[in-house]
């Protein structure tokens, strides 16, 4: 008998601290209206001093295992994208499975932007369809607030932080019934942080006040580029209409990205999950987030036909087919 892997249950999370748009208006030339139109977004979350990736991962994890019905000690996988590790080591996947109480199964983290969750979702599919994982969790958290430049007006509107869950157990029909991952490195100046350990770290250890670099129009055009050829592959290698789609659910990077992407599929806004207003890009965070939000709050039913689709910096993209 084949064997799949079947969403059990969702969490998500959002830091306390709320930025509007209007606070932004305070710091940097900015207005709200420029920001809605252009983005879509009219908040984002700020993690607080004493939280981080791991412990915003913790929240949503706790919250996806108890809508799974269960708990910590099920759990023999996990697997975290994020952009924004705890520490450089242990990875944050480990420092996730400390804060859970549970020992010895495999656990780490990847780090492909905002494609972090897609990409932690085929790999978790694979090792519960191979039957290597009986209780999968997978997590997408991030904290760009920490190195986002609070004075760059053409970033700093943009992003957020938070976190989102999925646990993932064995069942004899689909499941998830398809992922499909692609990266390509020759667009990696239009998105990226400039230092790391092997490369300038000496700057970063130097309390460097550099952001996130980004040419928002090149990267518009790209994503909606891809994402149109993204979609065809995936519903033609599963043998899926347009029309069978129930719901979209995008990464949640900007509105108008996202409505171009409805088009391309001839969905129409009302089968599209859109949060970006409540919580901005929280990049590898924002489809777990978008997904529980939609299930909790009754759009999303079992049963039900859903496509993710994500893009980020790398480029990395890729999508998951899912019946719910
Ligand atoms: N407030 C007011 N004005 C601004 C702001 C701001 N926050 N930021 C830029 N501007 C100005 C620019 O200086 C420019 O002014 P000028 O015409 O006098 O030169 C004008 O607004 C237009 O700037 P553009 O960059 O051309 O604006 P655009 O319509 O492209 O919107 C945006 C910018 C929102 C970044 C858009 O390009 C975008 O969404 N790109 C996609 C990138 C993205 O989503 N990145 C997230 C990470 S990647 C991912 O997750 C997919």
């Amino acid at each position: 008998m084949n064997r799949y892997s079947r969403v059990a249950g969702t969490g998500s999370y959002l830091p306390e601290k709320v930025l509007t748009n209007k606070d932004l208006e305070k710091t940097i030339d900015t207005t709200d209206e420029w920001i809605r139109t252009r983005t879509g977004i009219e908040r984002r979350h700020i993690a607080g001093p004493e939280e981080s990736s791991s412990s915003l991962a913790e929240h949503a994890a706790r919250r996806a295992l108890k809508s799974a019905g269960a708990t910590p000690s099920d759990v023999d996988f996990i697997v975290v994208g994020t952009t924004t590790p705890d520490l450089i080591f242990p990875n944050t996947g480990t420092l996730l499975q400390e804060r859970l109480d549970i020992h010895g199964c495999p656990a780490f983290s990847l780090e492909t932007a905002c494609s972090g969750f897609i990409y932690a979702l085929s790999i978790a599919d694979k090792y519960v369809r191979l039957g290597e994982s009986q209780c999968a969790l997978v997590v997408g958290v991030e904290c760009l607030s920490r190195f986002v430049d609070w004075t760059d007006r053409a970033t700093a509107v943009l992003f957020g932080d938070g976190a989102g869950a999925v646990v993932l157990t064995p069942a004899d029909e689909p499941g998830i019934l398809g992922t499909h991952l692609h990266s390509d490195g020759k667009y990696q100046d239009l998105l990226y942080f400039p230092y790391g350990v092997s490369k300038g770290f000496e700057t970063l250890r130097a309390n460097s006040k550099d952001g996130l670099k980004m040419q928002g129009n090149e990267v518009f055009k790209v994503a909606v580029r891809t994402l149109s050829k993204l979609v065809d592959e995936t519903l033609a290698k599963n043998g899926v209409e347009r029309s069978d789609i129930d719901w979209l659910v995008p990464h949640q990077a900007n509105l108008r990205i996202i409505q171009s992407a409805a088009d391309k599929l001839g969905l129409p806004m009302e089968k599209v999950v859109v949060t970006v207003q409540d919580h901005g890009n929280t990049s590898a965070a924002s489809i777990p987030l978008a997904l529980d939000t939609a299930v909790r709050d009754g759009r999303i039913h079992r049963g039900q036909l859903l496509l993710l689709e994500t893009f980020g910096g790398g480029f990395t993209w890729g999508s998951a087919l899912i019946r719910y």
